[in-house]
């Protein structure tokens, strides 16, 4: 399968050495002529271009890789959708909803695969959740929150929200499978003006689900963890963690007959089943290549869709909070 890759960056560089494994690197293109030497040295089997338009016109091409900054995802995406190419397409794919409608829209009218970077629904840890979920071993689930912090790179185009917090949210909507009825955020700009570096979001669900996240790159700790609360197990998802990714808790509240209603709590095992190590990157974009090839029903692009729904209304309520 003969694929393209736009935007050479520092995430760009994982993409392209995946993609050259698992299929036919034909084209890569970025704006900067540096990045683009540096990687046509690395892959000189692709042609290199600074256009767009240029590669898009190439009839062989078969799908498009998009891993610009985020302001720039709607319009490339868009681009290369019309001109008939399937689209992988880093996270989010659009900063507003009526505009990642209108891609899932255009991906359904041709055909075509849109898929957005969610990287963690590939994540065998996630897979795991979603099993624990699924089957009922953790009861009905109660609460999720997700604390994603780190002294990290400090981005000027997209806030904490929209950089880090479109992981939590994708997770998290794929965890509970619905959309929240409501969404509050609070945070503040404290280095870059208009560029919120730490968020707090607040969710609640039709189901009485309810779920926070603490997003920022102003901390002493580096967290990757989700914890998901359910009535009769608790889960922890921690990326930080080498080996126990996943950690079951069977501890839960109860109420034993003899006490007549009053609520104890149970602690049993804790349980840290086996993950595999693969890497998620590679599963996502396995992933792409099978519904490029079989066809898809669209659903990637539909919960891409809903994320977007989500921070969107989150952005409101962090302007209208900072306001
Ligand atoms: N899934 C993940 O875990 C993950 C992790 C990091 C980044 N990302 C996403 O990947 C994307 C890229 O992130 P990055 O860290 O590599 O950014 P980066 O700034 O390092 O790289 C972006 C590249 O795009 C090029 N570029 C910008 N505008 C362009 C245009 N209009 N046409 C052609 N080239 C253009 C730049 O020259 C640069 O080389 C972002 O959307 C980011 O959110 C995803």
């Amino acid at each position: 399968m003969r694929i393209a890759q736009i935007g050479l960056g520092a995430w760009g560089a994982n993409l392209l050495r995946n993609i050259d494994v698992l299929a036919e690197l034909s084209w890569i293109c970025d704006s900067d002529s540096a990045r683009r030497e540096q990687f046509a040295r690395r892959y000189p089997n692709a042609r290199s271009t600074d256009s767009f338009v240029e590669l898009l016109a190439d009839p062989e091409l078969e799908a498009v890789v998009v891993a610009t900054p985020v302001p720039t995802h709607y319009a490339l995406a868009r681009q290369a959708l019309e001109a008939g190419k399937h689209v992988f397409v880093e996270k989010p794919p659009a900063m507003r909803a009526a505009e990642m409608s209108e891609l899932v829209e255009l991906a359904e009218q041709n055909g075509k695969v849109l898929m957005p970077g969610h990287l963690l629904l590939y994540h065998p840890g996630v897979r795991k959740l979603k099993e624990l979920v699924v089957s009922g071993e953790l009861g009905e689930v109660l609460c999720i929150y997700g604390n994603r912090q780190n002294l990290g790179t400090i981005r000027k185009d997209e806030n904490a929200l929209w950089s880090l917090g479109v992981h939590d949210l994708s997770v998290i909507l794929h965890l509970v499978d619905e959309e929240p009825s409501e969404a509050w955020a609070q945070g503040n700009a404290f280095l870059n003006p208009g560029v919120e570096d730490v968020v707090f979001c607040f969710l609640r669900f039709p189901s009485g689900k309810i779920a926070h996240l603490h997003l920022s790159w102003l901390d002493p700790h580096k967290m990757r963890k989700l914890t998901v609360v359910g009535r009769d197990k608790m889960v922890v998802f921690d990326d930080m963690e080498l080996e126990r990714k996943v950690t079951i808790y069977e501890k839960g509240p109860e109420q034993p007959a003899q006490t007549f209603g009053e609520w104890q709590t149970r602690s049993g095992d804790i349980l840290s089943p086996k993950i595999a190590t693969d890497e998620p990157l590679r599963l996502e974009l396995q992933h792409f290549l099978r519904l490029v090839r079989e066809g898809g029903s669209g659903v990637e692009a539909r919960d891409g869709l809903a994320v977007v729904r989500v921070l969107e209304r989150l952005q409101v309520a962090l302007e209208r909070g900072s306001a």
